[in-house]
């Protein structure tokens, strides 16, 4: 099959029943998205699916549209010139382990696409939908606040 990733297109060998999480894994080398519980409770597999954020060890590659967009956390920003999400999280110093931290990155992204300027309420809503064994949950809800007043700005 044919995917798009990270604005690039991939030819892909692979069954339609696989989860995307392992196509991105394991055929692409996109090893930023992880693995945590493999049934859709965890987060740490959240990548963005046409500016959405999904769980993918649920969407298999087969059920994927075509000309689907994936986004992963190696495509929300560069090196050099970091998404807003991924700078406020530098600056907050967000990350414990870091274990759950892309996925949480990628699921703050696409709130804040769909809402740019959400309450503690609604940040911690969406946000403990992701799960942090470490407890990062209070700098993960001040990242996002200083995420969302730098794309305001913008
Ligand atoms: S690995 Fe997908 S939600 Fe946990
Ligand atoms: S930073 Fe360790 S699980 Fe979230």
């Amino acid at each position: 099959m044919q995917i798009n990733v990270n604005g690039q297109n991939h030819e892909v060998d692979v069954e339609d029943d696989m989860p995307l999480l392992w196509v991105l894994r394991d055929e692409l080398g996109l090893t930023g998205v992880k693995y945590g519980c493999g049934i859709a409770q965890c987060g740490a597999c959240t990548v963005h699916v046409d500016g959405l954020a999904v769980r993918s060890c649920q969407l298999t590659a087969g059920s994927l549209e075509e000309g689907a967009e994936v986004v992963t956390i190696e495509g929300l920003g560069t090196p050099e010139t970091l998404h807003a999400v991924q700078e406020a999280w530098v600056e907050h110093q967000v990350a414990q382990c870091g274990y759950c931290q892309s996925g949480q990155i990628m699921q703050a992204a696409s709130m804040l696409d769909l809402n740019p300027e959400p309450t503690d309420a609604q940040i911690d809503a969406v946000m403990s939908g992701n799960l942090c064994r470490c407890g990062t949950y209070p700098r993960i809800r001040a990242a996002v606040k200083a995420a969302a007043k730098k794309l305001q700005e913008a």
